[in-house]
């Protein structure tokens, strides 16, 4: 029996309240006694009773602690909504000035000798499938909630209200992935292309969902549980010129019918997730008057949210890629594809498609703009106020990024692109000039060693320094510009969403990848449980260092990206909010940004 054994946790439990006492011998019998008696009632239950726990509970004991998943006083849902000291205040101060985070976290890791008996856990069913050999999916059933149509399909009947200027009608046409394009230029392929929204991934993923091969009507089962509400068309229907009231009435109105299901109760939601195809800034209200707090209401806090730019400094929300246009229905649009852009000739040494972002006074754009056009090795798609610029063109965009060697990826108006994701779809290196913008962002996704796809510049070089991009990417060689290109076409399967309404054979694409993230998280956790262990010492406002480490790493310490997630010295000056940033990112999303 593996299972730390009883009888050892008992002993090693009374050693220790015996410690600086007189070992009195009554005490010791009576502890010894005692020992036996658990001994021979744990016996009973885990040899006697259960055949295949011994399995189980040995696998259990070397899993490191799911850390983001962990309630602790530092991220009690209901200790953080309720005050606003506690609040983070998002972009780009995440850290109240007198909290001070010691430059070293270590994990203080509770272990609790007197457990719960495993088998009173109702997901020890779910739990178990992994073990059952002559299951497939085993370990990987969802169950998805069966939702009342207000909370989807009926957004898409009435999509003229979900954009005051887009009509969104023709975006959630074909499954989400919006009308298909021609080929007219050569740019994209002959199928597969279509004018995706960018933040038409509540659909798509949702669409998706309806072809997972492990779904399960039995919730008993599942691994995970998808809630599939869009949240991301319901908030945007609401951001301009509506009440607080009207912004929140479906998120509460669904974490409501949530709470009054049975699976619910077994782990508080931690087991739910949802995707609100946004960035987070729009589903986290504080005092300012943006958007909802679906992400901020208790409920909200235990499920994981699949959003398309996460909150560096906060646990309940994890990035996934942002929609490209190119959604296979086979593996073989994907290799041809692949392809393609191996063998393409890359005139341009780097490009950058995008506006100035004059109100911003630290935005790097205006140098961006400025090197680029100075340079003769790049090649510029300059996005203004008139509605004529190429810029809102995919084949005019995608034509640029497939001629050039680099793709300069700087934040607008939040840290996150759309563009990252097409230019890594086009073979071209993205250049990215805050870690947030990928590095903290999409760890699902990306490779943890940023360096071998992508070539980072700090923001505040360029800023201060005036540092030659131009210069600096011609200091790498050939031979590593090829082996980076090479790394970012090969990860283009993982990073697009194949068309919901068929499969790929073989390949993962960015759905399954975040389903198994999903699936891994929620497992962890349960078996964090059931072994009782939590980390004391998790600190939710370091949320992306945490999110850096690899796979039972524990401690966090210093870190050269300190920088870039502290609060700034002078915070009068620091009017552009969260929100600012997702009320002007809404402007643009008509265009590219
Ligand atoms: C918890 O148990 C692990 C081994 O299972 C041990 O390494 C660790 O020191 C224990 N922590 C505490 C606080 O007792
Ligand atoms: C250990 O678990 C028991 C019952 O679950 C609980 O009463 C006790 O407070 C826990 N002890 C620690 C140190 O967490
Ligand atoms: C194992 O999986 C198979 C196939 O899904 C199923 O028929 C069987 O009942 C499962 N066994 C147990 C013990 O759950
Ligand atoms: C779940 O139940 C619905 C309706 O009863 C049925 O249409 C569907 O096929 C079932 N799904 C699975 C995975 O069994
Ligand atoms: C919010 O707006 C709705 C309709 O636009 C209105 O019915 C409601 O009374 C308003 N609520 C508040 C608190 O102002
Ligand atoms: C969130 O989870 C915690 C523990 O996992 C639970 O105590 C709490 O009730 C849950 N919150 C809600 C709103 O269900
Ligand atoms: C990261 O990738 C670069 C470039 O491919 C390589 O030189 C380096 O050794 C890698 N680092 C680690 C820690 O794997
Ligand atoms: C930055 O450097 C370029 C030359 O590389 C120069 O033309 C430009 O004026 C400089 N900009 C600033 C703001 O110093």
């Amino acid at each position: 029996m593996r299972r730390r054994s009883p009888t050892s946790q008992f002993s090693d439990d009374s050693m220790e309240k015996g410690n600086g006492k007189n070992h009195h011998p009554r005490v010791c019998l009576l502890a010894s006694l005692s020992g036996l008696f658990w001994f021979l009632l744990l016996y009973f239950h885990f040899v006697v009773l259960g055949g295949n726990h011994v399995q189980d509970s040995s696998s259990l004991d070397s899993l490191p602690i799911n850390r983001q998943s962990i309630i602790t006083p530092q991220s009690n849902p209901h200790a953080k909504v309720e005050s606003k000291q506690d609040l983070v205040k998002p972009k780009p101060k995440p850290l109240e000035k007198k909290k001070s985070i010691p430059s070293v976290v270590k994990p203080v890791i509770s272990n609790n000798s007197s457990r719960r008996d495993p088998n009173s856990y109702s997901f020890m069913r779910a739990l178990r499938t992994v073990d059952n050999k002559s299951d497939p999916c085993g370990g990987r059933y969802i169950y998805v909630h069966d939702l009342p149509s207000r909370f989807n399909e009926d957004m898409l009947k009435e999509c003229k209200t979900l954009s005051p200027w887009t009509n969104m009608c023709k975006f959630t046409a074909n499954a989400g992935l919006g009308p298909q394009m021609e080929n007219a230029e050569g740019v994209f392929s002959n199928t597969g292309w279509y004018a995706t929204n960018q933040f038409a991934v509540d659909v798509i993923f949702g669409n998706r969902m309806k072809q997972y091969d492990c779904l399960t009507n039995d919730s008993s089962l599942a691994a995970a549980i998808f809630v599939p509400f869009y949240a991301g068309f319901d908030i945007a229907r609401y951001l301009w010129g509506y009440n607080v009231s009207m912004r929140d009435a479906a998120s509460l109105d669904l974490v409501d019918w949530l709470q009054k299901r049975p699976e619910w109760s077994i782990m508080g939601g931690k087991d739910h997730f949802l995707v609100a195809g946004r960035i987070t800034w729009d589903f986290r209200r504080l005092d300012s008057d943006w958007g909802n707090k679906l992400l901020l209401l208790p409920a909200g806090r235990n499920m994981s949210m699949l959003v398309v730019e996460s909150s560096p400094w906060s646990a309940n929300d994890f990035g996934i890629p942002y929609p490209t246009y190119f959604h296979p229905a086979k593996d073989s649009e994907v290799f041809t594809w692949q392809d393609r852009m191996r063998k393409l000739e890359r005139k341009w040494l780097f490009c950058f498609a995008g506006g100035p972002r004059p109100g911003i006074s630290k935005s790097i754009r205006g140098q961006i703009i400025d090197q680029c056009m100075e340079s003769k090795v790049c090649e510029l798609l300059k996005c203004g106020q008139s509605g004529e610029s190429k810029c809102h063109s995919p084949s005019s965009i995608m034509k640029m990024f497939q001629s050039s060697l680099f793709c300069l990826q700087p934040q607008g108006d939040s840290y996150t692109r759309r563009s990252a994701f097409d230019a890594m779809l086009a073979g071209c290196i993205p250049v990215f000039f805050h870690p947030a913008s990928a590095y903290t962002q999409y760890t699902w996704h990306l490779p943890k060693n940023y360096s071998a796809f992508s070539v980072f510049i700090s923001e505040n070089d360029v800023r201060e320094k005036n540092i030659s991009i131009e210069e600096r990417l011609n200091q790498i060689p050939p031979e590593k510009v090829k082996e980076m290109r090479e790394a970012v076409i090969s990860m283009i399967p993982t990073l697009i969403y194949a068309d919901p309404r068929s499969k790929l054979e073989t390949l993962k694409d960015a759905f399954d990848v975040a389903v198994e993230a999903v699936i891994k998280r929620v497992t962890r956790l349960r078996k964090d449980i059931i072994e009782d262990r939590k980390d004391n010492n998790f600190i939710e406002e370091l949320s992306w260092k945490y999110s850096l480490l690899d796979e039972g790493q524990t401690e966090i310490g210093a870190h050269e990206w300190d920088p870039f997630f502290e609060k700034p010295k002078d915070d009068s000056a620091e009017s552009d909010s969260s929100a600012e940033a997702a009320k002007n990112s809404w402007k643009n999303e008509q265009g590219q940004q």
